[in-house]
């Protein structure tokens, strides 16, 4: 971010190239002059060095390639001759993350990716883009495996926390913003798990059944807008298989719509061990094999040679995977701006300011019931206890590939597995001790570990705050949404003590309360990152407002979802299964609860704040083949604070998947008796329908009814407008 790299004129050319959308039928941009121009010169060595790639790290007590950082993801060679960059890898969405290894790379963490969604701010997500891309630059890695985004289409993966929640808009808009920021600092990021791969249970076995219609409209929508905001050199294909061929060889993903009909120039590199063939994979679409020993062969090295040399793969195809290899490094200007692994230049300070700020505005306040929060507002305040969760000592990460190991240490040693994807990390941040430095009221601790005692130090307290974790992690779903060890109990123990209870949560994505009537409070703090226990004390202190909206569903219980139970549990490994996406097809979360009539314990949208905000005058007009809505929003509160006007957009008469479905939002910061009007222009998608037999997107003319509202279960107003019917392209708007 802060680095004095000056852009070349050839990188300010390009800039100026992608003003203009790309669009599949475009002439040739600078960065493809310059790709096809490198690979004419190459010979098929040098080809095969730009798409075969190999795992960066130590590998069944192999050393890593020469070349490769320590304890990284992946590594590819460069070309000198040419000026070519080899490819230094890394995952991923929350910071420079480290394979597991004697010595891991210690960073900033932001907050994990559900988080920096439930902020509702695209600035925020980009901001986050460029404060990891710097890192990564400054670590000597010029590919981030980052951009996940993955719908929270089940809500026990436990890969949730990495994405961007359950709607495409959402989820599209704050991802896409997050690459862009990346590839600012001129690193390529990654967009993945492309696609459908919503549940790690079997991912290299599952097969997802999805029609095609549902398919455009839910996860491959997320895809596509995450795509046009951040046009990400490279697209990350899943483990997985998608109406029966795996994601990394599906000529419809990669072939039709990616590359096709979305127009897309990057190049698709294979998920960690998801190549499974040679030339139906370089076929079907795959540019680059990736970690290679991860896979079962090493498809993409001599045994791609010989299938271009006989003729089963053409050499056209061999030269398309380089340029668009190359395309990515010239367009992000990673060809341009060389790496170097020099972590002493990265501005730590700056950026856990950057990570705190993010996870401030991503803590979610569910319930406040009595008032108790800000602290101290409504009750005298002498003594807290503070319950759990390791406050005393840090804040909980997600694991998995994308584990970042805290600067200073883990604050938690030998917690969780002792393998990947463990440990369990605990970053050095701790929510009591930055609350014990907001306030004058006494401060005990408990644990958690003993019922008895938890609920005797609560008894003595005027405020209770019970920290409750849930790790989840890469490469395991959680079994159910009830919060793990015996939290349920802790928390009901320590409520009927005293119901001056607080329950702050640090989990992956929604669990159950069945607790939630004997509490006064909960908040939502997810996996807040580098700066989190500074960031829930500012949001419980009330220095900040509480501004987070939830990107995702919180059920009631298992029984109100499209599959009650998982998918795959209990299946001997390697036994092939069918998840069903057809059950639900694009009528993901919130959408699955109206359409079924089901109340959740908290909806899509959901966050309270510390003031009051009104809601006039509303209106919506047809503008540029969509709707434009405009609104004003006051804070009619004492204290300042941040609102998130959400709208949602139905069609009268029915028809869609489901009742509405999100078509834009803003947020807006507000002093106390401040006004601003605010305009909001609908996603054309989000009105639409998708047509498999015209292959295109169509609005039907009619009445289409637009619902300004703070959560999708609580409406605000509502104006109805006309619109004639409209047909545009699939990869269009
Ligand atoms: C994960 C990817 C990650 C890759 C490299 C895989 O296990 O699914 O998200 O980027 O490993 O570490």
């Amino acid at each position: 971010m802060n680095h004095k790299l000056q852009p070349t004129r050839w990188a300010l050319a390009l800039t100026a190239a992608f003003a203009v959308q790309f669009s599949a039928q475009a002439a040739p941009d600078a960065a493809e002059q310059r790709a096809a121009q490198l690979v004419s010169q190459m010979t098929i060595d040098e080809k095969i060095d730009l798409v075969f790639g190999h795992f960066g790290s130590e590998w069944q007590k192999k050393p890593p390639v020469e070349g490769a950082r320590p304890q990284s993801a992946g590594y590819l060679k460069g070309i000198q001759r040419l000026g070519v960059t080899p490819q230094w890898q890394t995952d991923a969405g929350i910071g420079v993350a480290s394979q597991p290894g004697a010595r891991p790379r210690e960073r900033s963490s932001l907050p994990s990716g559900i988080a920096t969604a439930a902020t509702w701010n695209p600035a925020l997500a980009f901001q986050g883009g460029a404060m990891i891309g710097n890192e990564a630059r400054l670590s000597g890695f010029n590919v981030m495996l980052a951009g996940g985004v993955n719908l929270a289409r089940e809500p026990r993966n436990g890969r949730n926390f990495e994405y961007g929640g359950e709607d495409p808009l959402l989820a599209g808009t704050m991802v896409g913003e997050q690459i862009r920021g990346i590839q600012s600092e001129h690193v390529v990021s990654t967009m993945k798990h492309y696609g459908f791969n919503d549940q790690e249970t079997g991912r290299n076995i599952l097969n997802v059944k999805i029609g095609e219609q549902a398919g455009r409209m839910s996860d491959l929508l997320a895809f596509q807008i995450a795509l046009e905001h951040g046009q990400p050199g490279s697209v990350m294909c899943s483990y997985n298989r998608v109406n029966g061929d795996f994601a990394c060889e599906n000529d419809w993903l990669l072939n039709k719509v990616l590359k096709g009909d979305w127009g897309w120039k990057g190049y698709v590199m294979s998920d960690w061990g998801a190549t499974h063939s040679t030339s139906p994979a370089a076929i079907n679409g795959l540019d680059q094999q990736s970690g290679y020993p991860f896979d079962k062969s090493n498809y993409f090295e001599g045994a791609l040679r010989e299938a271009v040399l006989d003729g089963h793969v053409p050499m056209a195809r061999l030269d398309d995977m380089a340029r668009r290899v190359l395309w990515a490094l010239g367009s992000t200007g990673a060809l341009d701006h060389p790496v170097n692994d020099e972590p002493n230049k990265i501005d730590y300070a700056a950026h856990a300011r950057v990570s705190q700020a993010d996870a401030e505005e991503g803590i979610v306040l569910l319930k406040n019931d009595k008032g108790l929060l800000p602290l101290g507002s409504n009750v005298a305040l002498k003594r807290i206890a503070i319950i759990g969760g390791h406050a005393d000592k840090g804040v909980l990460s997600g694991g998995g590939s994308a584990q970042v190991y805290p600067i200073g240490g883990m604050a938690v040693p030998n917690e969780g597995p002792k393998a990947w994807p463990g440990p369990t990390v605990f970053l050095p941040n701790s929510p009591m001790k930055a609350l014990a430095a907001r306030t004058r009221a006494k401060i005990s601790y408990d644990e958690g570990k003993d019922l008895a005692s938890a609920a005797r130090v609560a008894a003595g307290a005027d405020v209770v705050l019970v920290f409750a974790t849930q790790w989840t992690s890469e490469g395991k779903d959680v079994p159910d949404l009830s919060l793990p060890n015996k939290q349920d109990a802790l928390i009901a123990a320590v409520a009927k003590a005293n119901p001056n209870t607080v329950v702050v949560l640090e989990t992956g994505g929604p669990v159950t309360m069945p607790w939630l009537d004997q509490v006064a409070g909960v908040v939502e703090a997810w996996f807040p990152g580098t700066g989190g226990g500074d960031a829930i004390a500012r949001v419980l202190s009330g220095e900040v407002d509480a501004s987070g909206r939830l990107p995702l569903t919180f059920p009631v219980s298992e029984s109100q979802l499209p599959r009650p139970k998982l998918d795959g549990v209990g299946l001997k490994p390697d036994t092939r299964f069918d998840v069903d996406y057809d059950i639900e097809g694009a009528a993901v979360g919130y959408k699955w609860f109206e359409a079924k009539g089901q109340k959740p314990l908290f909806a899509f949208g959901h966050g309270l704040s510390y003031t009051r905000f009104g809601y006039a005058n509303l209106k919506a007009e047809p503008a540029d083949g969509s709707i434009r809505v405009s609104f004003s929003v006051s804070n009619q509160g004492a204290r300042a604070g941040k609102a998130v006007p959400e709208v949602f957009v139905s069609k009268v008469g029915g028809g869609w998947e489901a009742p509405k479905r999100l078509g834009g939002w803003d947020k807006l910061a507000l002093n106390p008796g401040e006004t601003r009007s605010s305009t909001v222009n609908i996603d054309p998608r989000t009105l639409a329908v998708f047509d498999p037999s015209s292959h295109s997107w169509k609005i039907a003319a009619g009445d289409y009814q637009v619902t300004l509202a703070t959560a999708a279960d609580a409406p605000v107003a509502s104006v109805t407008v006309r619109l004639p019917a409209r047909e545009f392209a699939a990869g269009a708007r």
